[in-house]
């Protein structure tokens, strides 16, 4: 597809790799909403170009290195990449998960993202499993004036909650969503009390279905490997692939009708009345026909 003109879309910030990968010397040579780009490094300073269709180098782009992860923009931003204070607290671990890549709307990878009724099923033995299948009452609201929507008070019965654990628990999670391609999950530390683990996902929206979903971690474990906390994330993550690269229709249907046909979700139910108000229209599935996703 060629570059969308879906303005809600192109005014936000997207991470498009990790700085480390880009250190070493590679460019990254990716797309964006539709666009062929280039990452690099300036030394220290983060570049995003346009790659033109006969293979030069075109326009420059607004680009900042965050969270261990290269940010930018095809348009003008109206607000700053996601806010995460955490990431500066003593004793975190920054893990970053590296991309993976998911042939789905960038909508409908984050509104995944915030579902725990398929834990049982999807990720039997570690997120959830039958027979605690039934999804506790929580809260939802859109925060002002960070414009981002929560899900407060969610838990969870899970066998095994992180890489950390030993034992079930019943975790207690909160889901954020900053942008319609970033989200972060707060969820119940296992080895220190009272404290939360991050995880979280910044969709790279390719186009229209198809993105690399770059997966953190920002927890509090001082015993578990990079590899083994890798590996934990992206066992997950592959389990969820196969079920979002199945979904129809591929874009996330926005219409309010649309949302009886959703299970009692709230967070999803908020999440896509969120974008409707926006005006967003990448990645969702237009029912007179014109959506690219489908
Ligand atoms: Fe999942």
């Amino acid at each position: 597809m060629t570059r969308t003109t879906d303005k809600v879309a192109l005014n936000e910030w997207q991470a498009v790799g990790t700085v480390e990968e880009i250190i070493s010397g590679k460019r990254r040579n990716t797309r964006l909403l539709g666009q062929d780009i280039i990452v690099e490094m300036d030394g220290e300073i983060p570049r995003m170009f346009e790659n033109n269709a006969n293979g030069g180098i075109g326009t420059e782009h607004p680009a900042q290195a965050l969270y261990g992860h290269i940010w930018t923009t095809l348009g003008t931003p109206v607000k700053a990449p996601l806010d995460m204070p955490e990431f500066k607290e003593d004793g975190r671990r920054l893990v970053v998960c590296g991309a993976l890549t998911v042939r789905a709307s960038a909508l409908r990878i984050v509104e995944n993202f915030l579902d725990m009724a398929h834990f049982p099923y999807v990720h039997t033995g570690i997120l959830g499993e039958e027979p605690i299948t039934a999804v506790n009452d929580y809260k939802i609201e859109i925060r002002e004036p960070e414009d981002e929507v929560w899900a407060t008070e969610c838990s969870f019965f899970q066998p095994q909650a992180a890489a950390s654990a030993d034992d079930g628990q019943v975790s207690q999670y909160m889901y954020r969503v900053s942008s319609p391609f970033v989200t972060v999950l707060y969820k119940t530390c296992p080895v220190v009390e009272g404290a939360w683990d991050l995880v979280g996902i910044f969709v790279q929206p390719k186009d229209e279905a198809e993105c690399d979903v770059h997966t953190f971690m920002l927890v509090l474990d001082e015993t578990s490997t990079m590899s083994d906390l890798v590996h934990f994330q992206q066992e997950i993550f592959l389990q969820d692939r196969s079920i979002l690269e199945n979904q129809i229709p591929p874009g996330l249907p926005l219409d309010p009708m649309d949302e009886i046909a959703i299970k009692a979700d709230g967070s999803s139910m908020l999440y896509r009345r969120w974008l409707r108000n926006k005006g967003l229209t990448f990645g969702t599935h237009r029912g007179d026909g014109s959506s690219q996703a489908a």
